[in-house]
């Protein structure tokens, strides 16, 4: 049996940045879930043990172990998986030098067509739906693949302002949203395209004893409370300043754990610097956040668009890498193939 799945990745608003077992967030985040940027994955299961993994047709040994690493977290709520060899053949819409963690949208997609396969042999969800419990595996790869599971804007993480919120899975978000939400703009500029110095698991494990851990934990329940009326009110000048300082913060958090480190690159910091200095001269709603990487994601509503692109090929492009950037926009989430 065959099953695929186009699956997006998201951008956090408020970040998740620690974590406890297994792969329990320290704190609820929301996320936009991306469009241009996604995963699209086939796997074929077949009797037999064992994995493969094909990228772009080429075989990819270097993926297996994070798959078969995968495999065995969700197995003990999908045995099943024990009976069967699985032939994924996988591509990503953007390119493989280009910084952009394809976890989310890779693990998104492979749990989606793990749960197809579960319906198809009559297996028991132990969630509401299919994609409850695709967004269960998923967290159980990468984090913040559970809220690709979901369009538009997505919440991880038990907290009191969203109700139905969990740590085990992600929801749509649940409040009104105004409507120049549902068309954001993100213009992810590729600035660093190689390997992340400190990888995101390392850093959600320096948050354990990091001496503003409890602050942090507790500010994130904050922003996600204060967002609903942002969001309700299509209040872009308070969403910007409250997504602006979740990425800074973020950052801050590296700077202060134990040991320090550094992600972003003085591009980064210059990219940061034009943004406010071009909002505070034109009165343009953009701003940015920031992954755990050096790359920055520039936001931005439809409205704005011409305007924005032109300061964006013009002024942001030339310290990128090469250039290059990559336009996105809010998406609708997973798509079957
Ligand atoms: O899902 P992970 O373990 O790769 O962690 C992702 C952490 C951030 O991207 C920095 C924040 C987030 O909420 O996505």
């Amino acid at each position: 049996m065959t099953f695929g799945w186009q699956s997006p990745s998201n951008i956090a608003l408020v970040k998740y940045w620690g974590k406890r077992n297994p792969q329990l967030p320290s704190n609820p985040s929301i996320s936009f879930t991306l469009d241009a940027c996604h995963t699209k994955t086939q796997t074929t299961f077949t009797d037999g043990q064992g994995v493969r993994v094909l990228l772009d047709g080429q075989p990819a040994p270097n993926f297996v172990p994070k798959v078969q690493q995968f495999i065995e977290r969700i197995s003990p709520r999908h045995p099943w998986l024990q009976d069967y060899h699985l032939a994924i053949s996988t591509h990503n819409s953007f390119p493989h030098s280009s910084g952009i963690a394809s976890s989310a949208s890779g693990l998104s997609a492979l749990a989606l067509c793990v749960v197809d396969m579960a319906m198809h042999l009559g297996q028991p969800l132990n969630a509401k739906d299919a994609r409850q419990e695709a967004s269960i595996l998923a967290r159980l790869g990468s984090g913040s693949a559970s809220r690709s599971i979901y369009g538009g804007l997505v919440v991880w993480g038990g907290t009191p302002s969203v109700p139905g919120s969990d740590d085990h899975f992600a929801l749509p978000y649940p409040h009104p949203v105004h409507p120049l939400f549902a068309t954001f703009r993100d213009v992810v500029m590729l600035v660093d395209v190689g390997q992340k110095a400190v990888s995101s698991t390392a850093g959600h494990a320096l948050m354990e004893g990091h001496p503003f851990a409890a602050q942090r934990f507790a500010q994130a329940h904050t922003h996600l409370a204060r967002l609903q009326t942002i969001l309700a009110e299509g209040d872009v000048g308070a969403f910007l300043d409250l997504v602006e300082g979740e990425a800074l913060t973020l950052h801050g958090l590296m700077m202060s754990s134990s040991p320090s480190y550094l992600l972003m690159r003085p591009q980064t910091l210059a990219i940061l610097e034009a943004i406010r200095v071009y909002r505070k001269e034109t009165g343009l709603p953009i701003g940015f956040t920031l992954d755990a990487g050096a790359n920055v994601h520039v936001l931005f509503p439809e409205e704005a668009e011409q305007k924005a692109m032109v300061f964006v090929k013009d002024v942001l492009a030339p310290f990128a890498k090469d250039g290059r950037f990559i336009a996105d926009r809010i998406g609708a989430g997973p798509l079957p193939l």
